[in-house]
Order: structure tokens, then sequence, then C-alpha cells
């Protein structure tokens, strides 16, 4: 099964990309897409668009379009999405496990260092809103 990552600006910035790869690989995914784009704010707001209710939508989206991100596509085994919020930790930094990439190279709960998809059926969406079907080839 698949599961959609993003390295997010703060990780971006702060050169933890290859860092975060490695934690990713030695965990058994296979890294089949990756790419370093920008995107805009319009863009952030439709991709978190599941939150746009939320407090924290608005600046959650002007910071995903602070600087460039990390989009990848991880194939793991039949519970990728769950093994990557398992290695990911929790979504507040300072409450993550130790070990866990947002216990490392996260700083705040917006600047948590990588988004990861919460269920199969929403992993297919976000991957199909980065990646076309000939980048998963
Ligand atoms: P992410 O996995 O990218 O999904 C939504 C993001 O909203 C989350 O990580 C956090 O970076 C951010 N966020 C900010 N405040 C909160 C909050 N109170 N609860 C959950 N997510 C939050």
């Amino acid at each position: 099964m698949l599961t959609l990552s993003i390295i997010k600006p703060g990780a971006v910035a702060r050169n933890n990309i290859g860092k975060i790869n490695a934690m990713i690989e030695s965990a058994g995914f296979k890294i089949i897409a990756q790419k370093m784009i920008a995107i805009t704010k319009t863009a952030a707001e439709k991709f978190y668009e599941i939150h746009k209710n939320m407090p924290f939508y608005g600046d959650l989206c002007s910071y995903m379009s602070s600087g460039k991100i990390v989009v990848q596509v991880l194939e793991g085994g039949s519970d990728a999405v769950l093994k990557y919020r398992e290695i990911m930790g929790a979504t507040d930094p300072l409450k993550a496990a130790d070990g866990t990439i947002r216990k490392l190279y996260g700083v705040s709960i917006d600047d948590n260092a990588v988004h990861g998809s919460d269920s199969d059926e929403n992993a297919a969406n976000e991957i199909a809103f980065f990646f076309s079907g000939l980048e998963l080839l």
C-alpha cells in the first residue's frame, strides 16, 4: 500500500531532507516518487480542505506555502499509512515519542517536520493531488 508524505518547509530549510529520508528507508519504505516544489497558499488551502473549519487552518496554510516542500509517495506493507504515522510520531513534536521524525526534526505543531496521510482513502486522494499517473509508474 501507499501513503503520501510531505517534508515541510522548516525541515527542508534546516537541511533535514536526507536524514528524514534515511529514517523512512530504514523503516522499510520504498520512496517510489518524490519532488521538491513550492505551493501557493491557495493550493495549501485545497490540500488541507478537510481542516477548513479548524482554528489553525489559516496559519497552517500560510506556513505550508512559506518555502519549498518535498512531496513523496511511500510504498510500505499492507499497513503503510499506520506504519508511517508511527515513525512520524505525535502531531505535536513536544509530545512525540523519542526517536520519531517529529521529535527529532519538528519544532512546533505547524513546523512538525512531516505530514503523513491518515487513512488509505485520504492517501489515494493526497497522492493524486500532487502526482500524475505517469510519475507513479
Ligand atoms: P499534518 O499532519 O500536516 O496535518 C494537519 C496539520 O495541522 C498538522 O500536521 C499540524 O502541523 C497542524 N496543526 C496545527 N495545530 C493543530 C492542532 N491543534 N491539531 C492538529 N493539527 C494541528
